[in-house]
């Protein structure tokens, strides 16, 4: 009978147990109020839907046909955190089709390993430097190790102004 009594004594949970349970538990709920909004306003922009806004490009109305012309945008980096804009060369291309101006914009950085693209006035054909990548006039890949098109920036005419985004597309 003293025995099973002992027994019993040792499964309860002591007074001291208990106290020492209970601050932990106390203490691991107070870090997890506090670390839970600093780790969601951490990763909150991962998770946001953001919308690639419009940027400026320039009034192009004197932008000649057929003649690519380059202009440097600060674009926006759509890396979820905020991230200063990074200046981008774009190339404005007015193509005269079946009598109607058709505009491209260019992004000039080549399809195979990223090197600068720029339109060779000579050639009438975009150059890379790197390797000697070629491109037509509408960014088509004609010559050289590129893989693909040069890419299109999204783009959209107010009036006379061009507005690009980030957003860019194959040929
Ligand atoms: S990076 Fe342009 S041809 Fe290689």
């Amino acid at each position: 009978m003293a025995d099973s009594a002992q027994e019993l004594a040792k499964k309860r949970i002591s007074r001291r147990r208990f106290m020492i349970v209970g601050i932990n538990a106390v203490g691991a709920g107070t870090a997890l109020l506090i670390a839970a909004p600093i780790v969601g306003s951490v990763l909150s922009p991962l998770f946001a839907k953001r919308k690639t806004p419009w940027v400026l490009v320039a009034d192009i109305s004197q932008v000649p046909v057929g003649v690519p012309t380059a202009y440097v945008v600060n674009l926006p980096i759509d890396e979820g955190w905020t991230v200063p804009p990074v200046p981008r060369t774009v190339y404005v291309v007015k193509l005269n089709l079946n009598g109607s101006v058709e505009m491209l914009t260019l992004s000039n950085v080549c399809t195979h390993m990223q090197c600068d693209v720029h339109w060779d006035i000579n050639l009438k054909q975009f150059l890379c430097p790197c390797h000697g990548g070629l491109y037509s006039i509408t960014g088509v890949n004609i010559g050289g190790p590129p893989p693909w098109p040069l890419f299109r920036y999204e783009h959209k005419l107010v009036g006379r102004t061009l507005y690009i985004r980030n957003v860019l597309t194959g040929a």
